[in-house]
């Protein structure tokens, strides 16, 4: 997948620096919205030597006048998420922050169906929003999506839930104003399968047969953040030269009661063959941790377990040592870019048509000063 990783300035007094655990890489995470100002995104170029034929590019969405006049019109694919929860309630205060009126932000909930999120797209494009930032319920969509919202003359950022390659390379040929932001999802399952070789196959291998014996709880397999975290996890323990054995590998679609119903099941069969949970994020972990408990099981002792997120209940678990580790899925720094992404098409400067950000590792040594930005 192409990554055209930007560095993103996080102007902000309140920036925390942490030390990700793989390489020693610094990376700066970022801040809950504070009077900080929008970062500065260079202007889209245009990829050269594309074969498609080049549709007239979208107008300059808008002049440079008040924010507060410009209406947002944002689709989250289902608010009783977790994690997008977080996201949206930093994205409004962030848009807030930087000059929007909050009654110019509508933020709706496409309830996991696509087809109800089409229709509130449809309608934030009668009502003529400025511009549209998408959570896609199925990334398969997005071609639909974008079609008819550049059809629209609207400047659109999707978020979270990142389209395939083709459909970005389309943004690109036809110099549309359209771009992606999330953070690159191979990272978080890195750091996952990282944070299990730390320990040692001495230490996790308790059934002695020389291999680290797994389950693996996946989220939406649409979803390209599952796919990644899901390969990447186990490739880290291959890649440091461990055997693994997969014991069972199934969707939780991001759900804390399906990943218990999951690990309550496998525990049951597996028993004390499990030594180390994967959850593609920390809603399903904390469902995981219920079922681990209830076997009599103890994370930490006898079994590993680990997520991504770092939502603050999975911080506090790892703090308890209860959870082995998480990830931060860093959602300040990822609607901050949004919104500034957003504010870049209002005043015409544009953007490219992907934006990243880091992940950050989190062990035990790490999850307070995790738990005290998130907090
Ligand atoms: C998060 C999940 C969330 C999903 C929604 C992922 O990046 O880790 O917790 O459910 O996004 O698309």
């Amino acid at each position: 997948m192409k990554k055209k990783v930007l560095s993103i300035m996080m102007a902000t007094a309140m920036i925390a620096t942490l030390m990700m655990g793989c390489g020693n890489k610094e990376t700066p995470a970022s801040a809950p919205a504070a009077d900080t100002p929008a970062a500065e995104t260079p202007a889209a170029e245009p990829e050269a030597d594309t074969e498609a034929p080049a549709a007239d590019a979208q107008e300059p969405a808008a002049d440079s006048g008040s924010l507060a006049d410009k209406k947002v019109g944002v689709c989250i694919y289902q608010f009783s998420d977790n994690f997008m929860t977080l996201f949206r309630t930093e994205l409004e205060n962030y848009l807030i922050a930087q000059g929007f009126s909050k009654d110019n932000i509508k933020i709706v909930d496409g309830a996991n169906d696509q087809a109800t999120q089409s229709g509130q797209i449809d309608n934030f494009i009668a009502e003529g929003v400025d511009v549209l930032i998408i959570n896609p319920v199925n990334s398969s969509s997005a071609e639909t999506i974008t079609d008819k919202v550049v059809a629209a003359n609207i400047p659109l950022v999707y978020i979270n839930r990142e389209p395939g390659e083709d459909e970005e390379k389309r943004w690109a040929d036809n110099d549309w104003n359209v771009t992606y932001v999330g953070c690159d999802a191979r990272q978080s399952g890195t750091f996952q399968g990282e944070m299990i070789v730390d320990l040692g196959l001495e230490k996790v291998d308790m059934n002695g047969n020389g291999k680290v014996d797994y389950i693996m709880v996946e989220g939406d397999p649409e979803n390209v953040d599952a796919q990644y975290r899901t390969e990447f996890s186990v490739k880290a323990l291959t890649d440091a030269g461990l055997e693994v054995e997969c014991l069972s590998d199934q969707v939780g679609n991001w759900q804390q009661d399906q990943a218990q119903a999951i690990v309550a099941n496998a525990l049951a069969q597996y028993g004390n063959d499990v030594e180390v949970v994967f959850c593609n994020n920390d809603a399903m972990a904390l469902g995981a941790l219920q079922a681990i408990e209830a076997a009599g099981r103890t994370v930490g002792t006898d079994i590993y377990l680990v997520g991504v997120d770092a939502l603050s209940e999975a911080l506090e678990n790892v703090l308890a040592g209860t959870m082995t580790g998480t990830v931060f899925n860093d959602h300040f720094s990822q609607s901050h870019s949004a919104a500034d992404a957003a504010i870049n098409y209002l005043t015409g400067a544009g953007n490219e048509h992907y934006i990243g950000c880091d992940y950050v590792k989190v062990t035990q040594d790490k999850a307070q000063e995790v738990l005290d930005m998130v907090k």
